[in-house]
């Protein structure tokens, strides 16, 4: 996964290979995390685990396009994404001024937006003026307070139907790829089949066109919860804090520093 991927080669993936997509918040995690995935997303779940907020609400465009510039820093080949805060894209007039903010003020491919056919005209706004858009539907981690928490979707068969029709709408104005987020396997994979560009699955079972994950959630930092879809391919918690034990362990011991470690 050398090569930057662009629109065109994340359309084309579909159907030809599963496509890997991981958040990063940072230039030093997003450089490690590069070698290996085809788009890196600067989620607003940067809010939890970076801010250690309790959800992503608060997030602020200021933040986001800080810490995209940091990624974009870290991982200069890779096809990066900036979530859009929730109450920055509201209308089209908002949505495209603070989409803009991310072109303009960042080296970012595209921006993310929740929602599905009630954001369609939003999304069709914005890529009908330059600018490439991801879409994101099922549990909307922006609805966590509207909806009393967090979903899963796509329990029956009204709610299959509307998935598929914000798939639908989301194509049509325009994305160029959409995530789907906690959402009956069964289901995502059909979802994932009535539309022509890639559908990203967190929580969404394996039939999809690809997958995210929270890089920090993957790696087994966040210690606050863990969501059923996450797998802890290393336990990075554990790891660091016996690291810093054994550091302080030396200090405290007048072990650290020693000759080689000194000028
Ligand atoms: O903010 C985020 O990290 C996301 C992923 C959960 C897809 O939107």
């Amino acid at each position: 996964m050398n090569k930057k991927m662009t629109i065109t080669s994340i359309e084309k993936a579909k159907g030809e290979r599963p496509l890997v997509m991981i958040t990063a918040y940072d230039a030093l995690f997003a450089k490690l995390l590069e070698p290996s995935s085809d788009m890196i997303l600067v989620g607003d779940s940067l809010n939890m685990s970076f801010a250690g907020k309790k959800d992503t609400l608060s997030a602020t465009m200021e933040q986001m396009l800080y810490h995209t510039n940091a990624v974009c820093n870290g991982a200069k080949n890779s096809f990066v994404v900036c979530d859009m805060p929730f109450g920055t894209y509201t209308n089209k007039e908002d949505a495209l001024r603070n989409a803009m903010r991310v072109f303009q003020e960042t080296p970012a491919d595209s921006v993310k937006i929740e929602g599905g056919v009630d954001k369609a005209d939003i999304v069709e706004y914005l890529t009908s003026n330059g600018i490439a858009v991801c879409g994101h539907i099922g549990l909307l981690p922006q609805s966590v307070r509207s909806e009393g928490g967090y979903k899963v979707k796509g329990k029956s068969e009204k709610e299959k139907l509307q998935l598929i029709q914000d798939a639908k709408a989301i194509e049509k104005a325009g994305a160029f790829c959409m995530v789907i987020e906690g959402v009956k396997a069964e289901v995502a994979s059909e979802v994932a089949k009535s539309v022509n560009i890639p559908v990203i699955g967190i929580g969404a079972g394996v039939e999809v066109d690809g997958q995210v994950l929270v890089f920090s959630d993957m790696l087994g930092f966040f210690e606050e919860f863990t969501p059923k879809f996450v797998k802890k391919y290393m336990d990075g918690s554990t790891l660091v804090k016996e690291a810093v034990r054994k550091y302080a362990d030396e200090v405290i011991a007048g072990e650290f520093p020693k000759e080689e470690h000194t000028y």
